[in-house]
């Protein structure tokens, strides 16, 4: 709970005498924010474009040190859960707020393996997409499309059904990920195997057929595993914030969550990792890395180096950390020890890391930076990469609605600086 200090801020606003008092809340984390709700009522607004500087809620979920370069889920640092924990803890972690002893983890296993099929009637909406339809199109349209399925659990303001839906969300979009897959590839649709763990079975969805099996590597479905962990929850990232204002209107949880699949496409947000083998593959080689390095700083110039630099972290992003250790492990076990894209990587990262233009600005390797890499090595095509980093961003978001549904909560509205036409006259258009 944040707590309200005794002493306000004061605002002062020329031409007005008395100073607006507006109230400061702590937090139990983090810089203190000041309450400016009221401002409204005294005839002005904010404006902060990009809510650089707005806390839009209250949140116990994440809470990350840009500076510090520190990311806790619930309290708990996100180098430890990577190590020690993972993906289904975390997302009952999200969930319940506490980590689970061992019977209520292998209890919340088995609920999502329970739900990890999709309605039948599902499978015909694929049919409706072009065979060449980008994968997170289908992904906006088939997650938004399960509210039209699930009438028995769509009561918002019922707990319980709010659980239930946030475990549906969790066990199917692997399932939708790796239709939406099979589709493009024109291959049919593999069920999921409830014998297998989470990230296991995303793996042998994507990659048996009817007529082959898959054997899932275990350190790969451990890679995938982790890519998912790490990508779980960023507290009020653009996706996150989206749902959370679409579920503000009381919209149901499966189309918030579509609204966020499809603000999290931009290669600003989630669509990073795929940019980042495009950009690395448009390099070509460590040769040309300083002529594109020239580029970015170029003001000039729109290139940017995608999978570098952070709304909120000004440090080392800590999941581009054990995302590095997780590229290595992974080409290690696949004997790629000379991968050229991966030399482009660490030759990019360490002249940038050197540059002035990027220590100045304090631009650090992303999360995407890495994740790109290790997918690729396990076979993921390109297109694929936002799909994955929406899966494994599902608890983050139908954690944050569940809490924001929780709670006492107002339609999201933000107001605007109006620099339009000032009130006029209708002009008939034969007089125009
Ligand atoms: N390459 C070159 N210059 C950059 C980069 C970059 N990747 N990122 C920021 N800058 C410069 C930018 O031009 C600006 O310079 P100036 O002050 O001279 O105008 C300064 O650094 C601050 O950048 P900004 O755009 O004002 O910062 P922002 O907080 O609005 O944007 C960002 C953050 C992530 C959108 C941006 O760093 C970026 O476009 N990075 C590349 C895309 C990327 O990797 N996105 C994934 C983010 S992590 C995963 C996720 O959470 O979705």
């Amino acid at each position: 709970m944040s707590e309200q200090k005794t002493q306000p801020a004061e605002l002062k606003i020329p031409g007005v005498d008395e100073p607006i008092e507006l109230p400061i809340y702590s937090g139990n984390l983090g810089p203190d924010v000041i309450d400016v709700g009221k401002l409204t009522s005294q005839g002005h607004f904010t404006y902060d474009p990009g809510f650089v500087s707005t806390a839009a809620c209250e949140s116990g979920i994440t809470y990350i040190d840009g500076d510090e370069g520190t990311l806790l889920h619930r309290g708990y640092p996100i180098e430890q859960l990577a190590d020690k924990s993972d993906y289904l803890e975390l997302c009952y972690l999200l969930l319940n707020g506490e980590l689970p002893n061992a019977a209520a983890k292998t209890e919340f296993v088995d609920t999502i393996k329970n739900h990890t099929m999709v309605n039948e009637q599902l499978r015909s909406f694929f049919k409706g997409f072009s065979h060449d339809a980008h994968p997170m199109a289908i992904m906006c349209g088939v997650v938004g499309a399960l509210s039209a399925f699930y009438h028995d659990s769509t009561d918002i303001d019922n707990p319980q059904h709010r659980m239930i839906t946030a475990h549906r969300l969790i066990a199917k979009m692997p399932t939708l990920a790796a239709m939406s897959y099979k589709h493009a590839q024109g291959q049919p649709f593999i069920y999921p195997r409830n014998d297998m763990g989470y990230a296991e079975n995303f793996l042998h969805m994507m990659f048996a057929t009817p007529c082959e099996e898959y054997a899932v590597s275990p350190t790969l479905a451990k890679a995938m595993d982790r890519i998912f962990l790490l990508h779980a929850d960023h507290e009020q990232n653009a996706s996150t914030s989206t749902v959370r204002l679409a579920g503000s209107t009381g919209a149901n949880p499966f189309a918030s969550v579509a609204a966020g699949i499809a603000a999290l496409w931009g290669p600003s947000h989630g669509g990073a990792n795929e940019a980042v083998l495009t950009m690395l593959e448009e390099i070509g080689s460590v040769d040309n890395i300083p002529e594109y390095v020239r580029r970015a700083k170029d003001k000039d110039d729109p290139f940017r180096i995608m999978g570098f630099g952070h709304r909120v972290y000004k440090n080392y992003d800590p999941r581009a950390k054990v995302m590095q250790q997780t590229c290595h492990e992974v080409l290690e076990e696949l004997g790629v020890q000379d991968d050229p894209v991966l030399a482009m990587a660490r030759e990019l990262e360490r002249i940038a890391l050197e540059d002035e233009y990027f220590v100045e600005k304090r631009l650090y390797p992303n999360v995407d930076f890495y994740s790109g890499i290790i997918l690729k090595a396990i076979g993921i095509p390109v297109e694929m990469f936002t799909v994955i980093f929406a899966t494994g961003r599902t608890p983050g978001w139908i954690a944050h609605w569940c809490e924001m549904i929780g709670s006492s909560y107002k339609i999201g509205r933000p107001r605007q600086l109006y620099t339009g036409s000032a009130k006029r006259d209708f002009v008939e258009v034969a007089d125009r």
